[in-house]
């Protein structure tokens, strides 16, 4: 991949404050977290996660679009402050859909073993990645059930 480490960890930390996924932690949560990730510039067209592969890593997307396409061929739009590739580290099954760059993107990287020690030190993460599960679930829920 391309561009990894372009900014240092103040720089990567004020990129944070704008992730509604990281609003309330402290400074030094959000130096902790600019710590553990890599920044990363991908053109538009790259594959991010293939579905049926094995994950590794979350991405925070800091800037551009990304194309989500489901296991029920639905297309779906991630944008600037949201994130994706976590369902494979929390149940270690393979990536459950094909994640592409729509755009020209900006993401943060975080492994997984970055990913379990940000869990367990900061529970407002915890929460706000079960929230947007949450939120997607239903949504997936509703699509499903208009083609029903
Ligand atoms: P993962 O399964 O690791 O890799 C593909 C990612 O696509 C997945 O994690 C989620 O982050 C994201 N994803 C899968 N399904 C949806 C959905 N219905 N809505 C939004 N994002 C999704």
């Amino acid at each position: 991949m391309t561009g990894v480490g372009l900014r240092g960890t103040s720089g990567k930390a004020g990129l944070l404050k704008n992730v509604q996924l990281f609003q309330g932690l402290s400074e030094r949560q959000l130096q902790q977290i600019a710590r553990l990730a890599d920044e990363m510039d991908v053109p538009a067209g790259k594959v991010l996660a293939r579905a049926g592969e094995t994950g590794h890593e979350m991405f925070v997307i800091v800037e551009g679009q990304a194309s989500v396409t489901t296991s029920q061929r639905r297309t779906l739009q991630l944008g600037a402050g949201d994130f994706f590739g976590e369902m494979s580290l929390l149940d270690g099954g393979p990536r459950s859909a094909t994640v592409e760059a729509a755009t020209p993107m900006r993401l943060l990287v975080i492994g997984r073993r970055e990913f379990f020690s940000l869990l367990a030190e900061a529970p407002l993460i915890s929460k706000g990645i079960m929230r947007t599960l949450s939120q997607r679930l239903r949504k997936a829920d509703a699509a499903f059930s208009t083609c029903t």
